[in-house]
């Protein structure tokens, strides 16, 4: 994480680093590449879709509220190679860059958040590279959020190559908090105020605890509801 670099000046200082040759080969191969990761977001968002239609027709409860995907600009990519100190090519771009593809599960409860992370995590064309619980392991600042990085097959004309796309999966309330903090931490240069950070953090509790609040609710809402329909 971090703010983006000056494009001009990040060109520059790459290009003391790696020769220019080197720099404009990856970024040639990059658009291929690319369709690679799309392709890889599309065979997950595809699976959620499935999973989303399905769990309407069994339980009467969407898991799913939206889904929401992006492909990381070349300019990050390259931005990220550069900081985390890799070496700028297609090669070290794949091996050490989880968050190319990403893909952004919102869900109405946080009991969902894990229902959905498990019947996707168990599909046996997935592999789980890796997973993040800040939800029970919240960030020092707050930050909540399911992350796991899947591995997906996509076939191509001649070959299968794995893919690798980060899911974050969070509530509506979570993603609203994380909208904000990003705004304010990627977004400006300056020094955030301790009492802007401070107050973001309470926000971030007292949300927290409403989620679980409209999670039980919602449990006594099905259950009243289960009640009247016998
Ligand atoms: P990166 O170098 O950013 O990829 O960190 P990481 O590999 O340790 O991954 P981590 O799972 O911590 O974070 C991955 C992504 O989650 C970030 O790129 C953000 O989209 C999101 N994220 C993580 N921490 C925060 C946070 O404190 N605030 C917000 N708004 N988003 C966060
Ligand atoms: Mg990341």
């Amino acid at each position: 994480m971090g703010k983006i670099l000056d494009a001009k000046q990040l060109m520059e200082d790459v290009a003391n680093w790696q020769s220019p040759q080197d720099l404009l080969e990856t970024l040639s191969g990059m658009e291929q590449n690319m369709a690679l990761y799309e392709s890889g977001i599309q065979e997950i968002r595809t699976k959620l879709e499935i999973l989303q239609r399905d769990a309407r027709f069994k339980e009467g409860h969407n898991p799913i509220e939206s889904i929401k995907s992006r492909i990381k600009r070349p300019m990050s990519i390259i931005e990220k190679l550069y900081r985390k100190g890799f070496p700028i090519s297609l090669k070290s771009m794949k091996d050490n860059l989880n968050d190319i593809a990403g893909i952004r599960v919102i869900c109405p409860f946080i009991e969902d958040i894990y229902t959905v992370a498990e019947m996707l995590t168990k599909q046996d064309d997935l592999k789980v590279l890796e997973t993040k619980d800040y939800i029970q392991n919240p960030k020092p600042n707050g930050y909540r959020s399911y992350h796991l990085v899947l591995e997906v097959p996509v076939f191509l004309s001649d070959r299968k190559e794995p893919v690798r796309v980060e899911v974050q999966l969070r509530t509506i309330a979570m993603d609203f908090w994380a909208s904000l903090e990003h705004q304010i931490h990627y977004k400006t240069s300056k020094e955030v105020p301790d009492c802007v950070v401070d107050e973001l953090k309470e926000c971030a509790e007292i949300i927290a605890h409403t989620d679980e609040r409209m999670q039980r609710l919602s449990k006594q809402i099905r259950c009243i509801g289960d009640t009247l329909d016998r």
